[in-house]
């Protein structure tokens, strides 16, 4: 905890500003230790209720990592599950830190090979997944991976979900990143840094009207025929 402390206040980085609400430590696939941010996936399932006015009852997470966003799904009661192209190493810590909220807790790494092995998450991209029907489907970072010729492949996928939640870097991101003299990294090399109006655009030319939610720092795109 102390390390902690230490570490959030002489080194904020520009995720630490932008995703408030949840990090995770986890190992990387060359072994190395990590820090993932992301959005909790009760704050989804809260936004879908107040579009959609009831509650969600499934979720998909398109790039699931290590798993953690898929079992606190469903640690929340969500039927969730989902799909990774890498399969990341088994989780060495026996917990990990999350930030949900403001309130920090640890969280047990035991669960997560069990969602690889019963097939809750399996390890495939989403290029050759049928159609995903999800009530949420989430993707971090996942859609900057495509090439803009690829992108409408990938959107059609979610066509029948009732809601896309997509949260990635734009160009806004890499140059208020830039301005606190940071360079932002992830997982993957991205391919596909827009503007948020350009990526509003894209969501609309592919049959979604999608807004940006400024609370959540997510997109939510809804398809606009299943
Ligand atoms: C930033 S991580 C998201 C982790 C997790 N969903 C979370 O929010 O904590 C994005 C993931 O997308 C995965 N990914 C990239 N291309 C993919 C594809 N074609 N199909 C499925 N997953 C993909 C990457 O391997 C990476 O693990």
């Amino acid at each position: 905890m102390f390390l902690r402390i230490i570490k959030n206040s002489i080194m904020r980085c520009y995720y630490d500003i932008k995703y408030p609400y949840m990090e995770y430590n986890f190992t990387g696939i060359d072994g190395r230790d990590y820090i993932m941010f992301s959005v909790p996936p009760i704050m989804l399932a809260n936004e879908y209720q107040k579009i959609f006015n009831t509650k969600p009852k499934t979720f998909f997470d398109c790039g699931a990592a290590t798993g953690a966003v898929v079992d606190l799904a469903i640690h929340y009661g969500l039927d969730a599950y989902g799909i990774d192209i890498v399969k990341y190493p088994d989780q060495h810590q026996s917990w990990f830190y999350m930030r949900e909220r403001q309130h920090k807790w640890g969280w047990s790494t035991a669960s997560l090979k069990k969602l690889f092995d019963n097939g809750r998450i399996k390890i495939k991209s989403i290029l050759d997944c049928e159609p995903i029907t999800a009530d949420i489907a989430y993707c971090n970072g996942t859609l900057t991976y495509f090439d803009e010729q690829t992108l409408p492949i990938v959107l059609s996928k979610f066509q029948k979900v009732g809601m896309l939640c997509a949260i990635h870097n734009t160009t806004e991101d890499i140059n208020a990143a830039k301005q606190m003299g940071e360079t932002l990294g992830t997982c993957n090399e991205p391919r596909t840094i827009r503007t948020n109006d350009w990526w509003i655009e894209t969501f609309f030319k592919n049959n979604f009207d999608a807004h940006y939610n400024a609370q959540l720092r997510t997109f939510l795109a809804i398809p606009r025929q299943k």
